[in-house]
């Protein structure tokens, strides 16, 4: 399978209906591509001069502000701090390429603004915020439901499948964790900031050591080994979606009597044929049946061994459809942890004393049999 971090915008699917541009010429930077271009006083009035009441967040990339368009549009607006060693015409060109990719459930890029030093992405705004804070947030004002969980893990599935399986060439997003997941005002899920690997290819960095927490969702062979694959994503993925089920973050915390990382409780959980344990006390009626399947989908997402990883489109069959799961492949995930790190070090292949002599064969492996009817 083909793959590369970012696809080129000349094979990308086209969307006929692309939206007209509000003005082609920018009234001040630079207008050189076939994105939208908001003029720096358009934002500057949008988000009130990007005053501090306005700002939502900050992540690796920059500082996100909430803004009102004069149509009366609500945008989120990101202002890159980031260094990115791009210039404009080539900054421009990836972003053409991020515009152009639209996806039910992929948060769509409206236009940037290059002016000067600065460089601002305009995106639509999502009214219920990111998972992380919808969910996961000690501040957390809603108590989703399983149906809810269940369609946020669904659509997820399906964005990221979308940009693996469908996009040619496909793309790795690299950063899929709960704050890049946001919800729209059903609580549909869409996937933020896509593409950004791109416009900061060697920025590792800005995911394993800036932003605390993060590294919970990393494959170990992307954070140690520098192997971005596809199957670095499905890992995240499979870490989300143990944070969607549990309500609780994928960070180091007192899970079970001890210091541990959620995905390594989780295993435990299932090695000890207790993975209902692992399910948020603050979700009242679920279908156990159907909750541990997708418990156990995430397993199967953060095995150790990348390529033991379904793909995508397998995930979103194996939590769509009652499927049997082929438990007897099921083998242990690793992590990293950044706490181990600290203190010199680098990863565990956290596993019991069975684990490696059950990381065996190569794909393809049947993971799932269709159950009786
Ligand atoms: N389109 C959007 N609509 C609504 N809120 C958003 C939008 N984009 C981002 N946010 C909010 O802004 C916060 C910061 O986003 P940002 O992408 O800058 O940082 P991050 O996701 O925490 O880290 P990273 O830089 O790795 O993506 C998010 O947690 C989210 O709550
Ligand atoms: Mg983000």
């Amino acid at each position: 399978m083909s793959c590369s971090c970012f696809g080129s915008s000349s094979v990308l699917k086209k969307r006929h209906d692309k939206r007209a541009n509000e003005s082609t010429q920018a009234e001040e930077g630079v207008s050189i591509s076939k994105t939208k271009n908001f003029t720096y006083n358009s934002l500057v009035g949008a988000t009130n001069n990007f005053h501090r009441s306005n700002k939502i967040g900050r992540g690796g990339f920059g500082t996100v502000y909430k803004g009102v368009l004069k149509n009366g549009r609500e945008v989120a607006v990101k202002v890159l701090s980031a260094e990115s060693k791009q210039g404009e015409r080539e900054f421009m060109t990836e972003i053409d390429t991020i515009s152009d990719v639209k996806h039910p459930h992929l948060v769509e890029l409206l236009g940037c603004c290059v002016y000067g030093h600065n460089r601002i992405l305009v995106y639509e705004y999502l009214e219920n915020s990111s998972i992380d804070r919808a969910l996961l947030s000690f501040r957390k004002s809603i108590n989703l439901e399983w149906e809810k969980r269940s369609a946020i893990c669904m659509g997820t599935a399906r964005g990221l499948a979308y940009l693996h399986e469908e996009l040619v060439p496909h793309i790795v997003h690299r950063d899929i964790k709960a704050s890049n997941i946001l919800l729209d005002e059903n609580f549909q899920p869409k996937i933020g900031d896509f593409g950004l690997a791109k416009l900061f290819p060697d920025n590792i960095t800005h995911i394993s050591t800036r932003i605390a927490g993060t590294t919970g969702y990393l494959a170990p062979e992307y954070v140690l080994g520098g192997q971005l694959t596809l199957k670095a994503d499905v890992y995240s993925f499979g870490v989300l979606t143990l944070e969607i089920v549990s309500g609780r973050s994928s960070g180091n915390s007192d899970y079970g009597g001890g210091q541990k990382l959620l995905i390594e409780w989780a295993w435990e959980l299932y090695e000890q044929g207790k993975l209902l344990d692992l399910v948020d006390p603050e979700l009242e009626e679920f279908p156990k049946d159907v909750v541990t399947r997708y418990m156990k989908v995430a397993l199967f997402c953060t095995q150790a061994n990348a390529s033991r990883r379904p793909l995508m489109s397998q995930v979103t069959e194996m939590l769509s459809r009652n499927v049997k799961l082929n438990e007897d492949q099921l083998t242990p995930p690793s992590f990293f942890d950044d706490s181990d790190r600290q203190s010199g070090k680098t990863s565990k292949n956290k596993s019991s004393d069975t684990s490696t002599s059950r990381q065996m064969s190569s794909f393809p492996i049947t993971i799932t049999e269709v159950a009786p009817r």
